[in-house]
């Protein structure tokens, strides 16, 4: 009995010891051992405590910014009173990279230059150094030549996606393309490619087009009865919904509403909880979102596996011409093991597409009405355009390709309000930049913001708008191949690029074609992070019928 009870207590007590070592090694001691090997190579960066990493400094940074920002409009406001004075539109500035990540813009001049890295002649532009978020260490990069030279020997599958943010955001894509790695991406990507074929999008543009009109059609009838003044981001953002509900997994904006609005919760929900991301424990201190994004979570993958089935077992299955009918064939045609995604598999997948391509999609052209409403010289180009693409008949397909200046004001778009404000990868190896080594594990925080508004890459005229950079020039006159970077880069590019181009390209057109918009005195300019880059105060415009 007394040596059982020797035992017993022996044995919880190693289990005990082994749980503490555990913690300790994967919060302080890992960490820090990456923390002094970064250093020993010379990136610089701000000072990190344990176990907050930066946290602090960035809520003191933003808090400083948001004060800043509040007492220059509020000055500003009071000097105007009724009318909304041409200046006040004037104000409008694109310069956004210090008033949307305001601590990578000041450490960006405070850190990064070292001496040992001025000696190896590298990072000369002050635009990479290390940062911590908890207990993670996070390569901040917004220097094209050095993403070149790290990238250029690193595979596709060889490349890691942030596993702090792969816990936290696992209730929106699961292992959908944008996470799954090695062996298992390639397998996806395989897989799902095809899916996104020029015959295969040719088959969607109808559901765009029928979407889009039925928007508008309310749009005008809202203007009849009195009201100018919409919110086209909001417009926007549903119909974007409600197309990519149908293009994924075929069901209708009506059926697919309770879907469409639980995924639009744990997306809200996810990005509350997300505040102290890498820090150990840190689930703990909202436990009540992290459960309720987990209850969404297992709701929505409910309702998309009833789906999901239904098709597989159904005849019809390879009629419907959306993705996941798509899929499906594939899986049928290769049947091969191996090839196929599981029924498990494909509801990640149709999670992947809703939340990779709505809103995405949906900000690229919001932004873009802002700026045209802006700039009506250039809502003019695009008719006139229009006009000579399609001859006053209705758009198509195949046309779609003509309308080059509309081609050129998305780049600027996106180059300018990139709804996708920043690229995430981390080392699955050491890799080697000249003589640096960034060691496996470590994050990469690639800031596409930051370098679509690098004067030193693009000129003085940075923040300005002009499509017309992009007219001969398919990287818009950016002096680096990798400084313009909306769809990410390599072989984790967006796979959904030329599905996004298509809807743009349909969706502005018909807008154009049937409106004209200039913007409403109560807009106040504040593009903002969440999960990303969004007018924080809608984006009202007056929208008037041609
Ligand atoms: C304006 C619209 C869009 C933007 C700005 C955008 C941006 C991005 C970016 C920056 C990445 C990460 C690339 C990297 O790590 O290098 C990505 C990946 C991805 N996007 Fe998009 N995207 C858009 C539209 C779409 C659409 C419409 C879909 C699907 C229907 C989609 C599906 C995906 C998927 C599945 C991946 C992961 C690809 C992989 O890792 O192999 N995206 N996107
Ligand atoms: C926060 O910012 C203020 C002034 O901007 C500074 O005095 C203070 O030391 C900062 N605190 C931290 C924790 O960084
Ligand atoms: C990188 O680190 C991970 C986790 O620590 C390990 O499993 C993997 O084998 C390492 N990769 C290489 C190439 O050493
Ligand atoms: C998009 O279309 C172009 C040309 O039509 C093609 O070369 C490219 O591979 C397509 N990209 C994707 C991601 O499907």
């Amino acid at each position: 009995m007394g040596v059982l009870f020797q035992v017993l207590i022996f044995a919880i007590l190693s289990s005990f010891l082994y749980i503490i070592w555990r913690i300790l090694f994967s919060c302080w001691i890992s960490p820090a051992g990456v923390y002094l090997k970064l250093k020993k190579n010379g990136f610089g960066g701000p000072t990190p405590n344990f176990p907050l990493g930066n946290h602090k400094e960035i809520k003191n940074i933003s808090r400083a910014a948001a004060a800043a920002a509040a007492a220059s409009s509020s000055s500003s406001s009071s000097s105007y009173i009724t009318t909304f004075s041409s200046s006040e539109t004037s104000k409008i500035s694109n310069d956004i990279h210090s008033s949307v990540f305001p601590y990578f813009s000041q450490w960006q001049k405070s850190h990064g230059k070292t001496r040992d890295l001025l000696l190896l002649n590298l990072l000369s532009l002050r635009k990479v150094f290390i940062y911590w978020l908890g207990t993670e260490p996070f390569l901040y990069i917004a220097d094209p030549e050095f993403l070149r030279k790290m990238s250029s020997g690193v595979m596709g599958k060889s490349w890691g996606k942030p596993q702090v943010f792969k816990q936290d955001r696992e209730p929106m894509f699961g292992n959908g393309l944008v996470m799954v790695e090695g062996d298992e991406w390639v397998r996806h990507r395989h897989v799902i490619t095809p899916a996104f074929s020029p015959a295969n999008l040719k088959a969607m543009s109808s559901l765009m087009v029928e979407s889009t009109t039925k928007m508008l059609d309310k749009w005008a009838a809202l203007i009849n009865s009195g009201s100018q003044e919409i919110d086209v981001e909001r417009e926007i953002t549903a119909t974007a919904g409600e197309i990519i509900a149908k293009t994924s997994f075929g069901i209708s904006y009506e059926n697919g509403r309770k879907v469409f609005e639980k995924l639009r919760a744990m997306q809200i929900t996810l990005f509350k909880s997300n505040r102290y991301v890498g820090v150990p424990f840190s689930k703990l201190m909202c436990p009540g979102k992290t459960l309720e994004a987990k209850k969404l979570g297992k709701e929505i993958d409910a309702i998309l596996l009833t789906i999901v089935r239904a098709r597989k077992s159904s005849n019809d299955r390879c009629v419907q011409k959306d993705l996941l009918g798509l899929l499906l064939q594939e899986n049928g045609v290769d049947g091969r093991l191996g090839k196929m995604l599981t029924t498990r598999e494909l509801v990640d997948e149709c999670k992947t597409f809703f939340f990779g391509g709505h809103e995405t999609t949906a900000l690229a052209l919001s932004w873009t009405l802002l700026l045209l409403a802006r700039h009506p010289e250039w809502q003019n180009h695009l008719r006139e355009e229009i006009r000579g693409v399609t001859g006053d008949k209705e758009i198509d397909f195949t046309k779609l390709a003509g309308l080059k200046k509309m081609g050129w004001v998305m780049n600027e778009v996106l180059r300018l309000y990139s709804p996708a404000p920043n690229v995430q990868r981390q080392a699955r190896e050491d890799i080697q930049v000249d003589d640096l080594i960034i060691p496996n594990g470590t994050n990469m925080w690639i800031d596409v913001v930051a370098m679509h508004h690098d004067p030193k890459l693009w000129g003085d005229d940075v923040n300005e708008f002009k499509p017309e950079r992009f007219k001969d020039d398919l990287y818009g006159g950016c002096k680096h191949k990798m400084g313009f970077l909306p769809f990410g880069f390599g072989g984790r590019m967006c796979i959904g690029r030329n599905l996004t181009m298509m809807e743009y390209k349909i969706v502005l057109t018909l807008v154009l074609t049937r409106f004209s918009f200039s913007i409403s005195p109560s807009y106040s300019h504040s593009p903002a992070i969440v999960l990303s880059l969004r007018p924080s105060n809608g984006l009202p415009l007056i929208v008037t019928p041609l």
